[in-house]
């Protein structure tokens, strides 16, 4: 290992293990953790050479997120707003090459991986180019915006063998690490109810996000933003607020609900609902956009291998007038899992066999002879150790500090080097893209839409 080398290793080392101080948790973190293995060397021969396309909001915080992870370099960048080109050339350098033509970047040999960070119409279209030129992908969620365009991703990714990541960071946090193995030793008892909900109650929340002044049809390729939708004029709302639109976005669902359902599948093992019913309403935010601001739905989870049936509702309000927040329950007949983001609860409520008496009981209307011979039976019945249950709560938090967009990264990059999995593949994607996708098409349709999670079709 070369003095260079060496230092970057014991840096990172050294600031891992601060992040992850002492006790339980520093032990379960560091198996979790991608510690930057000695024999891993990073060397200029192997820097990853990283591009992206769509350098906005998501765009930036991934690049700056994925060169924190040693050995990566960021050589380009496409964008449809060249506000947008140009504030990469400011933040990252001049000789970060840029364009808005992601087929220009992506026909570069000098580039590895790209993360995608477009609008979600374009997900499919560039993750496909992009694997087919031989690049690494990490997509962000939700994968795609239809159905459809999921199985051609899996298709390619099969056929080309490419690395494929998902950008949902949860499936990497090491509070999802935790809590699953926590599920799995069965803490909550039988899963019967999961519910979530990811509220907010402010206009960026609800994705009224700014417009640069200089917006027109000369700083900004609108039509190509509108690729094969409806053609429209040149509407800097649309393509910045591209979220309120059926034909850009993917809604509440897309936008939120996947991040939920990746949690709940992660933890569950699960591949899916068989069926989904979604209501909703735009409440607040009547600014010309297509899409609700509140959605609930109820999800049925048919029985599998490694789960028994169960129902889920989501919930997305963002006129939240409480304020705002999220939560994913997972309740079980001996306790509840509240999963914060990177944190989580565990409430035990495990009943006695006994089943009590005196409370709101017919006990009290006995006579007192009867509630004597009551008494003595019940003793008889169930003896002391059949009346304990077990009431108790612990919690779980990550470091202070603790990025699980980082080790998203970490993973993907790993994949790329070592040929390990990736924490979210294609299919796993589509099984959490697909439902959101049902949701809007239930609450469209006003009807129930029923799925096949196996084959990842709508029946
Ligand atoms: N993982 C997460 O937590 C998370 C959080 C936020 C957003 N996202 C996802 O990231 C994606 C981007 O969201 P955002 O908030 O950054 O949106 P944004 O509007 O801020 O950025 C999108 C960028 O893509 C560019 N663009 C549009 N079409 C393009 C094309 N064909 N080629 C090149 N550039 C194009 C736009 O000019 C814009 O700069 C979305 O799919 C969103 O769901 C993920």
């Amino acid at each position: 290992m070369s003095n260079n080398s060496r230092r970057k290793f014991l840096r990172q080392l050294g600031s891992t293990a601060a992040l992850l101080g002492a006790g339980p948790l520093a032990s379960m973190g560091r198996e979790h953790i991608h510690i930057l293995q000695p024999e891993k060397r990073i060397s200029a021969n192997d820097k990853i050479r990283l591009a992206c396309v769509g350098m906005g909001i998501m765009g930036f915080g991934d690049v700056d997120t994925a060169l924190k992870v040693p050995g990566v370099e960021f050589v380009g960048a496409a964008d449809l707003y060249d506000g947008h080109l140009q504030k990469v050339k400011e933040v990252y350098g001049s000789n970060v090459f840029t364009t808005r033509d992601y087929r220009e970047l992506l026909d570069r040999k000098d580039i590895d991986a790209v993360i995608v960070a477009t609008p979600d119409h374009w997900h499919d279209t560039i993750s496909i180019y992009a694997m087919e030129k031989g690049k690494a992908v990490y997509c962000e969620k939700p994968m795609v915006q239809q159905i459809a365009e999921g199985h051609q991703v899996i298709a390619t990714q099969k056929r080309t063998g490419k690395v494929f990541q998902v950008g949902s960071q949860r499936v990497s946090s090491v509070a999802m690490v935790e809590a699953r193995k926590r599920y799995q030793a069965g803490e909550i008892g039988q899963l019967n109810v999961v519910e979530a909900c990811y509220d907010r109650h402010d206009a960026l929340g609800a994705w009224q996000y700014s417009i640069p002044p200089d917006a027109s049809p000369k700083t900004v390729d609108f039509d190509t933003f509108l690729k094969d939708t409806a053609k429209v004029p040149f509407d800097p709302v649309r393509f910045f607020r591209w979220r309120n639109y059926q034909a850009y976005g993917t809604g509440i669902p897309g936008d939120l609900f996947v991040h939920l359902i990746t949690g709940l599948h992660y933890i569950t093992g699960s591949i899916g609902p068989s069926r989904v019913f979604a209501s909703g309403n735009l409440v607040q935010w009547k600014d010309g956009r297509d899409v609700p601001d509140v959605v609930i739905a109820i999800f049925d989870y048919p029985e599998t291998k490694v789960h028994p049936a169960f129902q889920t509702t989501l919930r997305v309000n963002f006129a939240d007038g409480g304020g705002g927040g999220q939560y994913t329950r997972f309740i079980g007949t001996e306790g509840v899992l509240e999963m914060g983001w990177n944190d989580f609860k565990i409430k035990k409520h495990k009943l006695p066999e006994a089943p009590g008496y005196g409370g709101w009981d017919t006990y009290n209307t006995f006579t007192k002879a009867q509630q004597e011979a009551y008494v003595q039976q019940y003793n008889t019945k169930y003896p002391e150790a059949m009346r304990k249950g077990d009431r108790s709560e612990s919690k779980y938090a990550a470091p202070a500090g603790y990025d699980d967009r980082q080790d998203h990264f970490v993973n993907f990059f790993e994949a790329m080097r070592t040929g390990k999995a990736v924490v979210e593949d294609a299919t796993f994607g589509l099984r959490a893209a697909g439902p959101a996708l049902l949701t809007n098409e239930s609450y469209f349709k006003k009807q129930p839409i029923h799925w096949n999670p196996e084959s990842m079709q709508i029946v």
